[in-house]
């Protein structure tokens, strides 16, 4: 039996992950759900999707899954009506907005007994996975200091996802939630948050910020911006030596520098679309009954939506 997918949102990301489905073995997408029939219909028609329709109707099919890829306003009330419709959901980042939805929606879901979780993608990929088992193995020593750096010049200004509040724009919804994510999956749930430090848009979404998250003995900086195009890297540096990934919400390869200078390199091979693991870990999730994932889990999310909540206290 296949494992039928609907995908809400007929935009960019969703020609990705109707690309990764097609790349694994049964499963397949049978609708594709958008407000525009006009945009449902040409996505249908480019990604051979049997049946172009609205979010109800693609819903109302009984899906196994549902993947959310519309703007991050539409986040939670997409999720609350797959929850509503029994159906299991995979949500674009940031799902949230604030800690208060990620809180109440997860609740429901487990109440409803409905599978959810956040397509943060690059838990899954293979080069975060064997950097962090370099970091685990202890090759660079006791890590004092790393930064998670996250920014691009996005389309300035108006009426963008990127600029208009109303579509949830801001960096922190778009970037620094990988950063964040990211940080959690080499070190773990932080003991303190500090220094939001935050640069507002004309248009009032966050811009650029920075932020500092403590562990013991050790200080990671987060970095996010849609003004800009930083140099985009995770950074871990310990006693013995120093991790480098440049671009480490979607990249191939990482280094390993020790402090005698030795220099060894990794690169994935295999990778051709990324988004089919996470893809995959849906499938693996519902099919086992589970209603999050462990790589992905609930808390995670809602610790990220902790930190949008204090930069939108911040303004
Ligand atoms: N994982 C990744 O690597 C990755 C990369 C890029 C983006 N994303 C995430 O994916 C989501 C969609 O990003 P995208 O780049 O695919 O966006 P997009 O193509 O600009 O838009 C996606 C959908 O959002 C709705 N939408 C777009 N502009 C709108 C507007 N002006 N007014 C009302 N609705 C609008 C439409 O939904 P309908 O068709 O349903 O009407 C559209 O199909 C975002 O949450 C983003 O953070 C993830």
């Amino acid at each position: 039996m296949k494992f039928r997918w609907v995908i809400l949102g007929a935009g960019i990301i969703a020609e990705k992950f109707a690309d990764a489905v097609r790349r694994i073995d049964g499963c397949e997408v049978i609708a594709v759900g958008s407000r525009s029939p006009e945009r449902a219909a040409a996505f249908a028609e480019k990604n051979g999707i049997p049946l172009a329709c609205s979010y109800e109707e693609a819903l109302a099919l009984k899906p196994d899954a549902a993947y959310i890829a519309a703007t991050t306003d539409l986040h939670a009330p997409l999720t609350r009506l797959c929850i509503d419709h029994g159906v299991p959901v995979l949500c674009e980042k940031a799902m949230f907005t604030s800690s208060a939805e990620a809180e109440e929606l997860f609740a429901l879901a487990k109440e409803k007994g409905v599978f959810a979780m956040e397509a943060m993608w690059s838990r899954f990929l293979p080069t975060n996975i064997e950097m962090k088992k370099a970091l685990d193995a202890g090759v660079i020593g006791d890590v004092r200091y790393a930064e998670f750096a996250i920014g691009w010049q996005a389309p300035q200004g108006g009426r963008t996802r990127f600029y208009d509040k109303a579509l949830g724009g801001g960096a922190s919804y778009d970037v620094l939630v990988y950063c964040y994510e990211l940080a959690e999956f080499y070190l773990g749930v932080p003991e303190a948050v500090e220094n939001v430090t935050v640069c507002w848009a004309d248009t009032g979404v966050d811009e650029t910020e920075t932020i500092t998250l403590r562990y013991p003995g050790c200080l990671v900086t987060l970095s996010a911006s849609l003004a800009v195009n930083l140099e985009e890297r995770a950074v871990l540096v310990g006693t013995r030596g120093t991790l480098r990934m440049p671009k480490p919400h979607f990249s191939g390869a990482y280094t390993l520098t020790l402090n005698d200078g030795t220099q060894t390199a990794w690169q994935d091979e295999v990778t051709e679309n990324g988004f089919v693991y996470e893809a995959e870990e849906v499938v693996r999730c519902v099919r086992a009954g589970l209603l999050e994932s462990p790589v992905v889990p609930h808390a995670l999310t809602i610790r990220c939506a902790k930190i949008f909540d204090r930069i939108n206290a911040a303004k």
